[in-house]
């Protein structure tokens, strides 16, 4: 669907592709394989000199429609959908990068981010250097000859440190690098990052974009080549392809996706608001709230804060725990981008493997407390949260 469409329209009309049946609701393909009218077809589709479905681990009608429509969201021209966000992270950089490379990553980005190319791909000679999100001469000074990619995710989990997208882009351009940016946390309801000169946008549409915590997907996006010659070949070989019926849980997710992105940063706003004037906290991290450090930067960047809210509550890990602990509605569990609130302790689940120097220099603290602000009552939040600070 092309561009003369608003988001909210792009959200529920974009990539519908109707069968023979002209079912209204996007139909959900659930076969390994596509039947030919004869030799000669299934030959021209194999090298894709036909049009045409063939296998799903690289083609299937629901899969294209989640595709087409997140490509429509996120202004891009091509999209490619994977199995989970780590997934897509992984095509990309097969995709792109090569023995002797090298990446220059920001230090806060998802664990498994870090893992994946401070120990996996690192096996297969590709460096990476770790650089601050917010310092851009810190990418500067990264750079070498042999630099290929630039990777970052804006706003960050936890503590929603924001990346200056343009500047970024600008010192990849003159390096030659590609830029990705891991747009989660915000989605395109929030934040395009090519328009502000990423080349590559990675999902975890495991997250925001099902909404409801179902099933794990993700996607890259961006020009065709770097999507369709790079990734997409990676996929078709590799295989870590995302299945229809996920692709259809999470197009039908996407309907929603911009209502429930501003009213989750809407109620996450109310509660950062709540918690900075509370006694008990010492510090809010939220980029809506006009104290965040890059308010102006967020706002020029994003359509609206996000869902997730983290705070230190005074005292460190034991009243931590004590707020966790006291919830009875928010669920304890790492997952994010959901309709149902979620609430974790950093420094002991999503960053508890990394060492507590490396912790305490990404800010990590102990009586740091994230929240991922779902759907619910803004005033049934505070009162879950109130037991344990008060
Ligand atoms: C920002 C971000 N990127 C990537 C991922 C990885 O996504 P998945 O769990 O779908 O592999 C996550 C998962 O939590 C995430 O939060």
């Amino acid at each position: 669907m092309a561009k003369q469409f608003e988001q909210s329209t792009l959200g529920v009309r974009a990539g519908t592709a109707r069968s023979e049946f002209n079912e209204h609701s996007e139909a959900l393909f659930l076969t390994s394989s596509f039947v030919f009218d004869n030799a000669a077809q299934a030959a021209a589709r194999f090298t894709g000199g036909a049009q045409g479905f063939v296998y799903s681990r690289f083609s299937n009608p629901t899969v294209s429609m989640f595709q087409d429509r997140l490509a429509a969201l996120e202004g891009a021209e091509a999209c490619v959908a994977t199995a989970s966000g780590m997934s897509a992270i992984l095509a990309t950089s097969m995709a792109l990068l090569k023995a002797g490379e090298h990446v220059v990553c920001s230090n806060a980005v998802f664990g498994a981010t870090v893992t994946l190319y401070s120990t996996i791909l690192s096996r297969f000679g590709v460096e990476t250097t770790f650089v601050s999100p917010t310092k851009v001469e810190e990418w500067q000074r990264a750079v070498r000859p042999t630099t290929k990619l630039f990777f970052l995710e804006t706003p960050s989990n936890p503590l929603g440190e924001i990346s200056d997208i343009a500047a970024i882009a600008a010192v990849a351009k003159k390096a030659g690098a590609a830029l990705a940016v891991d747009n989660v946390l915000c989605t395109p309801a929030l934040q395009r990052p090519l328009e502000f000169g990423a080349d590559l946008v990675i999902h975890s549409a495991t997250k925001h974009l099902d909404g409801q915590g179902r099933v794990l997907g993700g996607a890259v996006l961006g020009a065709k080549g770097p999507v369709m010659d790079g990734v997409f070949g990676f996929l078709r070989t590799a295989g870590p392809s995302l299945s229809p019926f996920n692709a259809w849980v999470i197009l039908k997710g996407m309907e929603t996706l911009e209502l429930r992105m501003l009213a989750q940063s809407e109620r996450a706003l109310d509660l950062a608001r709540w918690l900075e004037a509370h006694p008990k906290v010492a510090r809010v991290h939220y980029p809506g709230l006009a104290s965040h450090p890059q308010h102006a930067l967020a706002m020029r960047q994003q359509r609206a804060g996000g869902a997730i809210v983290s705070f230190e509550v005074k005292g460190g890990r034991e009243a931590a725990w004590k707020v966790i602990d006291s919830t009875r509605m928010i669920s304890i569990t790492g997952n994010l981008g959901d309709v149902k609130t979620t609430i974790t302790h950093p420094a002991t689940t999503t960053h508890g493997r990394i060492s507590a120097e490396a912790r305490a220099a990404a800010g990590i603290t102990e009586g740091l407390v994230r929240v991922a602000v779902g759907l619910e009552a803004v005033v049934d939040l505070q009162a879950d949260l109130e037991r344990g600070l008060a």
